[in-house]
């Protein structure tokens, strides 16, 4: 178990670079399964999720080895259709796996996701999806089955919510299909154009990726390719806001502007410097900034959930009282009552959230209950007065590569210490 030891309330100063999308780079691996040969991916981020996903692949039968950010995949023929339990438990976007292995094995069987720490994950959209694509599925003791009797037969497919983890899997299924599938009310998340990018380049036929409607022409087989994993947009975002809370000027290089623009509106609105200088970001703020109105969460390109704890950290120390509603899940302010614990007034009612800007929070101990939870409690304490103690730093793990590296080269007095 480790823990994060920070000494607040200092400005942050500095340049750092924002390495690859996690929310790209797992499915970027389930889709290393469906190519045939070796796959290179650069700007592969050291996170627990990744290694998870990897050791997914390792038990599928294909092969790995890391250099640095570079990871190296060999995919062949796979006889292998099951993914541990235990590798499914460790990570609950292994589900992105079942639409990759049945496409490319004709069937998978894997333990279902269940619940996890931001509420129930129902697959319902995954199923009717590949479902409409001819999939069957079985279910046994806790275990589903998903299988192709007949093969894999292109289809439309509406969504009924523009789920993330649906979409990706009709494109790994559809992929390998006969035929024209076209997937309406597809989510438009950028993650999803990098991964349509790799295919494209790995041999698919993919048009409008990252749209709303996207069409996949089935091919035979797919080979393996080099590819750059994009930036990750929330990293981003997360020094962004420790940036509103602290104050300071930094620089944030590898970024995409355009994907971080949600949140570039908020800071500007709230009287903080930004400046776009071609694939970098530099911000500065002097004073206290000001809270927003009404930030409402939405699938892309809304304001996204996953930076949503982040906001909420930084108006706890800006002026004015925010409203702040949660739309995507359900069980996601765990963190609020830790946030509470370093003085920050914030009423919740459902999925609403009122935070009024305090002058100053004190340090304090507080838990990690789930990964942007984890480091929206990071943002919160670096801006604190005095020193805070975040536990269960294993979940921050699964999304930032060392984040006490990130923030100490931003000037912040921020250690990991084992326990
Ligand atoms: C992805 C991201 C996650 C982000 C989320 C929303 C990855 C690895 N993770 O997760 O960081 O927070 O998008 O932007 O990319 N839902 C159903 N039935 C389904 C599927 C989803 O009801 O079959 C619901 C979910 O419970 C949730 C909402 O739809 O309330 C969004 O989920 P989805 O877009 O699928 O998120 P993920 O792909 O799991």
């Amino acid at each position: 178990m480790s823990c994060l030891e920070i000494k607040g309330g200092r400005k942050l100063h500095g340049e750092v670079e924002i390495h690859g999308a996690k929310n790209s780079v797992l499915p970027l691996l389930a889709a290393t399964f469906l190519c045939d040969g070796q796959s290179v991916l650069y700007n592969c981020p050291e996170l627990s999720d990744v290694k998870a996903s990897l050791e997914i692949l390792k038990g599928l039968g294909s092969s790995y080895i890391r250099e640095g950010d570079t990871v190296i995949i060999t995919s062949g023929e796979s006889k292998i259709c099951e993914i541990p339990d235990v590798l499914m438990r460790e990570m609950r976007s292994s589900i992105v796996f079942m639409g990759a292995v049945a496409a490319k094995c004709g069937s998978v069987t894997l333990s279902l996701p269940g619940g996890c720490e931001l509420g129930p994950r129902p697959i319902d959209l995954h199923i009717d999806a590949l479902k409409r694509l001819g999939a069957s599925f079985e279910a046994n003791k806790g275990k589903i089955t998903c299988s192709f009797p007949d093969g894999i037969k292109a289809s439309d497919i509406h969504l009924k919510f523009p789920s993330v983890g649906a979409t990706e899997n009709a494109i790994f299924t559809a992929v390998m299909g006969r035929g024209t599938t076209v997937i309406y009310n597809a989510a438009r998340e950028p993650e999803i154009a990098d991964v349509c990018a790799f295919l494209n380049k790995a041999g698919a036929s993919i048009l409008g990726g990252g749209t709303d409607t996207v069409v996949i022409n089935g091919v035979k087989s797919l080979h393996g390719v080099e590819h750059k994993v994009m930036p990750d947009r929330i990293i981003a975002a997360t020094c962004m806001f420790a940036l509103g809370a602290c104050g300071g000027k930094i620089s944030l290089r590898n970024i995409i502007f355009e994907h971080l623009q949600p949140m570039v509106n908020i800071l500007k609105d709230s009287g903080c410097d930004v400046q776009n200088l071609d694939d970098s970001i530099v911000l500065s703020s002097n004073f206290r900034l000001s809270n927003f109105d009404t930030v409402t969460t939405q699938p892309y390109p809304g304001f996204p959930t996953d930076a949503g704890p982040l906001l909420v950290a930084m108006s706890s120390v800006t002026k004015g009282t925010g409203v702040f509603i949660e739309n995507i899940f359900d069980s996601r302010f765990r963190y609020i009552d830790e946030l509470k614990r370093l003085g920050a007034d914030i009423k919740t009612v459902g999925k609403v959230a009122i935070v009024t800007g305090i002058p100053k929070l004190r340090g304090a101990k507080v838990h990690s209950c789930d990964l942007r939870g984890g480091a929206a409690l990071t943002v919160a304490a670096l801006s604190a007065e005095g020193t805070s103690v975040v536990t269960n730093v294993e979940y921050i793990d699964r999304g930032y590569q060392r984040i006490e590296d990130i923030f100490g080269a931003l000037n912040a007095d921020i250690k990991r210490r084992w326990s």
